[in-house]
């Protein structure tokens, strides 16, 4: 049988980190993108030079030339810059929709069968712009960043309860900015919603800490936070190749779901081998659906903003 084929486009930090991540699992042959001359070449080696030690696949390489990407299973983007201290990430649509633009396109032309999970920052736009330039199927095309808040959320909250990270299970809806909806109700330990464990006071904080957990670590470093977002994406492209039908938070298209027609944004989807399998919908309380629909308005924002940059 032949083996998967991932393509990572971007040997930056969240890129190199998901192709080390993807390697160690072994997923399938790597394909490191990047524009840069010998960024994605040096990368893939030291990745590959790395796998005799950790017993990894050493099936990587690193390019600038798009036909070593052809016939990609997975494409996973993360070529865009990044944000600073004091920037928001919508700060960085006009310059990354340029790069996820050109990129599309050459996915479209190298890899037309490929499902594609984009990475780059302000996701839900990038998300969109991938979509619409791509023209592929809309369940092909997904962004990771629920994965991530997710794994923020319940790490805060195995901190606080001092129980196992394994055991948290959390979901979270809407776009990936300060207003994303993490859902107290729909997140428990072992099966115990966390509302019968913490006080309402104590969930608030966490979930302040989780949509501030991008800019928390911008200002520890100087720069964006890239282990956790790589081991997001790894988490998604394994659903996919190897169809587990996980239920993972991540920005998928919507059609009739949460009333969000036509849009991709953040909501539970079960991925397998077809991409998007399912969009699970979720009955809200109303004052879940508010924060949901101004959070929709806010990616709905930056989605017509693409229309008027491509
Ligand atoms: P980085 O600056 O370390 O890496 C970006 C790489 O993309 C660079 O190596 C650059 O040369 C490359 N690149 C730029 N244009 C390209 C093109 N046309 N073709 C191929 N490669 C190109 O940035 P980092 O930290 O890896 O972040 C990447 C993106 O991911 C940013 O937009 C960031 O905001 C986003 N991000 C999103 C997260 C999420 O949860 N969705 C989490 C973390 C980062
Ligand atoms: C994050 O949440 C920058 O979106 C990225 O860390």
């Amino acid at each position: 049988m032949a083996r998967d084929k991932i393509t990572v486009v971007g040997a930056g930090n969240v890129g190199a980190t998901t192709a080390h991540i993807a390697a160690t699992r072994g997923l399938g042959d790597i394909v490191l993108v990047d524009i840069v001359q010998g960024l994605a070449e040096g990368k893939a080696l030291d990745i590959a030079e790395a796998s005799p030690i950790e017993l990894s696949s050493p099936a990587i390489t690193g390019t600038c030339d798009w036909e070593i990407t052809a016939e990609s299973d997975i494409v996973i983007v993360t070529s865009g810059f990044p944000r600073k201290p004091g920037m928001s990430r919508a700060d960085l649509l006009a310059k990354n929709v340029q790069i996820v633009n050109d990129v599309s396109t050459k996915i479209a032309r190298h890899s037309p069968d490929a499902i594609v999970i984009v990475v780059c920052n302000p996701l839900d736009a990038m998300v969109y712009t991938a979509a619409k330039v791509t023209g592929f199927a809309k369940d092909r095309v997904m962004g990771m960043a629920g994965v991530l808040d997710s794994g923020r959320f319940s790490y805060f909250i195995a901190c606080e309860l001092g129980v196992s990270v394994e055991d948290i299970k959390c979901v979270l809806l809407g776009g990936h900015g300060d207003d994303m909806v993490p859902l107290p109700r729909f997140t428990s330990v072992s099966g115990i919603p966390i509302t019968e464990l913490l006080d309402e006071e104590k969930i608030a904080e966490l979930i302040e800490r989780t949509r501030k957990g991008g800019i928390e670590v911008v200002n520890l470093l100087g720069y964006s936070a890239y282990y956790a977002p790589a081991a997001g994406a790894v988490k998604m492209a394994e659903a996919i190749l190897r169809d587990t039908k996980a239920v993972l938070s991540c920005c998928a298209y919507c059609r009739s779901e949460y009333s969000a027609g036509g849009c991709f944004v953040g909501v539970p989807a079960v991925l397998g081998r077809n991409g998007v399998e399912k969009v699970i919908e979720l009955d809200l309380n109303r004052s879940e659906r508010n924060q949901f629909e101004e959070s929709l308005a806010h990616v709905k924002e930056l989605a017509a903003k693409v229309d008027k940059l491509l």
